[in-house]
């Protein structure tokens, strides 16, 4: 098995109404679930099915979080869009603290519940930015300030799958467009909602229930090993996320 590589994780949690400023609990409650959905712990895994199961993986990663590794900063600036802003105190926002996965909570506008740098970008932008309203899990708390169908935390679960360079299992493009994973079947366009199983499309039954959909939190809930195996490359000697594994 895979030796266990930990993230030390640093949350910018940047406000404008006082819903917005998420408590710690909330904060925690996400990383409760990134420290489930990248062990295969998460006890919703067991509907996957069975034409998929065996392909459930063990990512074997960990996210280590402590109220020391936080900043909330008060903002006049109601939606900061994708143009990366939040991440960059010049620009209002808070700047990308090195050695760490660091995680914007804010409001981002137009629809957009989370956005994720890939690896062997900037690091003065490198990370995810998730709305408030999708960062953490109603499962594991209360009064929570989580927007239904999206209050799991599958969001988080999503853009770091892309911050360990996972792309969405359509390849954000038609059949024969590649996700560069060898056990996602091909799809030509997200799925949404909650999709009946079997879902066909490039002939093919889909990976609906993949975190690199577009499915609801509560329809989304395993990754495959060939994902497992194309993130965890990064951690390689020479690759683009090595210094997390020194
Ligand atoms: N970047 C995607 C969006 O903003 C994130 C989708 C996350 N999906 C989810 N079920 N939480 O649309
Ligand atoms: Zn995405
Ligand atoms: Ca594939």
């Amino acid at each position: 098995p895979a030796t266990t590589i930990t993230i030390p994780v640093y949350v910018h949690v940047i406000y404008s109404t006082s819903q917005q400023n998420i408590s710690n609990a909330q904060i925690q409650s996400q990383i409760d679930v990134l420290n489930k959905d990248f062990r295969a712990q998460n006890s919703d895994k067991n509907s996957t099915p069975s034409e998929f199961a065996s392909l459930i993986a063990d990512f074997n990663i960990q996210y280590s979080w402590n109220t020391n590794n936080l900043i909330r900063k008060a903002s006049s600036k109601s939606s900061w869009g994708t143009n990366d802003a939040v991440k960059n105190s010049k620009r209002g926002g808070s700047n990308p603290v090195p050695g760490y996965l660091n995680i914007w909570v804010c409001n981002i506008g137009g629809g957009i519940l989370g956005y994720a740098q890939f690896p062997g970008g900037s690091a003065s932008t490198d990370g995810v930015v998730i709305g408030p309203e999708y960062f953490g899990s109603s499962a594991l708390g209360s009064n929570f300030y989580l927007s239904a169908p999206y209050d799991l935390g599958r969001t988080a679960t999503h853009e770091i799958g892309h911050w360990l360079n996972l792309r969405h299992i359509w390849g954000d493009g038609g059949c024969g467009v590649d996700d560069y994973v060898s056990d996602t079947p091909m799809s030509d366009g997200p799925n949404y909602g909650c999709p009946a199983y079997p879902t066909v499309r490039c002939n093919s039954s889909n990976m609906t229930m993949n975190y690199m959909d577009y499915t609801y939190d509560g329809c989304m809930y395993m990754f495959s090993t060939g994902q497992k195996e194309r993130s965890r490359a990064i951690f390689a000697p020479g690759g683009p996320r090595a210094d997390f594994v020194s």
